[in-house]
Formats: C-alpha cells, structure tokens, sequence
C-alpha cells in the first residue's frame, strides 16, 4: 500500500508540473485529493490493514497528501502569475493608437431660442415664472375669461384627461397662478411646453412652445406694451425692426392685438419670405381684461397690465430659416449640428 501512495505521489507530481492552466490543476486536485479522487480511495483501504500497519502507512498517506497539496499551491501561483503576465499584455494599452471623439452633444435650437428669449426679458427686468403643462380647465380657460362655448375648449383642440383636467393649450394660465400668488407690480415671463390636438404637419405639432409676458403695476397702458414689444423685436430680429399691431380678439386681453415685426430678411421691401408684404406674424398681445384681474383679486379700477404670448417654436423657425416643425422634435443630431 506504501508503494501504491508514493506511486500516486509521482502521477500527482507529473500531472500537476503539465498543467498549464488554472482549470486543469483545479481537475487534477479533484482527480486525486477529491472525495471520489484517487488519494481517498486508496485510504478507504486502510481498513484491511493490521492494528500496527495502519499508523505507518497512515504517517505515509498524510505525507503524501501534503506534498500534493504543497504541490498544488506552487503551481497555482505560478500558474496565476503566468496568466497574469498574459493578460496583462493582451489588455496592454497602445496609447500612440488615434482616439475616439466621444461625441458631444450640442444644444436645441429650440433651446438656444428659448434662452435668447428669456435673456432678452430678464434684461427688461422680468423675472421667469412657471407653472404645470397638466392643468385644470379653470386656469386654462375660466380664470381667463374664456366663454363656456369658446371654440378652443372643444375636445377637437384640447386634449382633456377628464373634465377639469386637460394639458394647457397656452402658457396663459400661468398668467393667472402668478396673479394668484404675487401683488403688483409683477414683471414674469414664462417659457414652455403647450399642447393641442393638432394634426402633425409643417407648420403644425401636438405639442409646441409658447413665451408668456405678463406686466401688471399701477398705470400701466398700451403704450408699454408696444415699447416692451419694440425692444423685445429690436433685440430678436435685429435693429432695423418695426411692429405693427393688428387689432385682433383674446378673451383674456382688451384691446387684444396680433403683432407683427417687419421682415427681418428684406427689411420690409416684400420677399418669398413674407409673401411679399414685408411683415410677419411674430406674437398675441393686449391689455389684461378687467375680468381677468377680477378673478385674481386684484383690483382693475387700481391696477392695470398688459399680456403677451408668442410661439416660440415659430419664432426660433423664422429666425434660423427651418421650414418644418417636425425637424425640431426628431433628434436627428445632422439636423441639430446645424445651429
Ligand atoms: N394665449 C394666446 C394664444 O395662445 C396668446 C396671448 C397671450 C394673447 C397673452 C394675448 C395675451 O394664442
């Protein structure tokens, strides 16, 4: 039986100086130190050996297992070194090798308008206000004297979630929130997102973006309004810019205007661009009806103020001359490089 364990002490030995890797030395632990391995079954053994045998040859067994062991343990270090080596080289960085440009974003035009405009109106001492896009029927319509047959209200321009919730179809609700909140003399602009339920096209997207403006002090008149504008349009369009007011209609605003600013591509001259009249539509403006101050509490026989909303989306796409709507909301980043 001793000669049978310093036998196995050999294989072992041979065995374990072949392997070249950590997975095959793990096999060969287990083919010879394992439960079912061949050191073990030579010991189950033992037991037909004499009373004075078993001490001697156990002695040898256990000898024999340690040297396995002993074995086993240099040569997974040296092992573990070697692949260490191996790895280490084929992870080995080229750093001659040309880099990758991660690719860097690049900000929306819509945003770099957006932020145009707001600099713009925090220059003229407005503050930014803002208020939910998931708004309630009161702050979008009610509060802002809109009639209860109103056009705008009907389920084929408004997405309602249910009666008194819909997603605000203007920025002008926040004129009321912040009426609600603050006493004049208030000074707010508020850039954001709006929605209606509009067929995708051109000139159209369900979702948009609008510019609220909202003055209220004592004596305040229509002339403020229109020097306000004239700034705003100087600095956005360029110097050379006039406006012109349209008498037009808003529930919430008396006297309402449309506004338009002369073409900033022929001064005024007429060009494809204008259609040849020299003008564009730039923005929605009037004076904040009584009613509106009312449902507020502020009182219209103290306080007056004017209001101003303008499609941002439409304006940053006349500024950087983008004749669809849909290009601003497709991420395509060789469209988005453009600006
Ligand atoms: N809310 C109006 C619109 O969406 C624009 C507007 C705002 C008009 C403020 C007058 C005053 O068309």
């Amino acid at each position: 039986m001793e000669a049978k364990l310093k036998e196995l002490q050999q294989l072992a030995q041979q065995e374990i100086r072949e392997a070249g890797a950590s997975e095959v030395l793990e096999k060969v632990r287990v083919k010879y130190l394992g439960k079912k391995g061949e050191l073990t079954e030579v010991l189950r053994g033992m037991g037909s050996l004499s009373a004075e045998e078993r001490p001697l040859i156990g002695k040898v067994a256990n000898e024999v297992r340690e040297s396995i062991e002993e074995m086993l343990a240099s040569a997974k270090n040296l092992i573990k070194e070697k692949e260490l080596l191996a790895r280490l080289s084929s992870e080995s960085l080229d750093v001659t090798m040309p880099g990758k440009a991660p690719a860097v974003g690049k900000r929306h035009p819509l945003i770099q308008g957006m932020d145009e405009l707001k600099e713009i109106f925090i220059g003229m001492g407005f503050r930014v206000a803002e208020g939910p896009e998931v708004e309630t029927v009161y702050y979008n319509f009610d509060a802002l004297n809109a009639p209860p047959n109103h056009p705008s209200r009907d389920m084929s321009d408004t997405f309602y979630i249910n009666d008194n919730l819909i997603l605000r179809t203007q920025t002008s609700p926040v004129q009321v929130r912040t009426m609600e909140k603050l006493k004049p003399p208030i000074r707010i602009i508020s850039p954001g997102r709006c929605f209606r339920n509009d067929t995708p096209d051109a000139t159209h997207s369900p979702m948009f973006h609008q510019l609220e403006g909202l003055v209220v002090d004592k004596g305040i008149t229509l002339a403020d309004l229109k020097g306000t504008l004239e700034v705003f349009a100087k600095h956005f369009l360029g110097e050379h810019t006039k406006i012109k007011f349209r008498p037009h209609n808003f529930p919430f605003t008396e006297p309402s205007a449309e506004v338009d600013a002369s073409c900033f591509k022929c001064q005024g001259e007429g060009c494809s661009f204008c259609k040849g009249s020299g003008w564009v539509e730039m923005l929605g403006a009037g004076m904040v009806h009584p009613n509106v101050l009312r449902n507020c509490g502020i009182d219209p026989e103290v306080y007056s103020g004017f209001a101003f909303g303008m499609g941002i989306d439409r304006l940053v796409m006349m500024k950087y001359e983008i004749d669809d709507i849909r290009l601003l909301f497709e991420n395509d980043m060789r469209f988005i490089n453009q600006f």
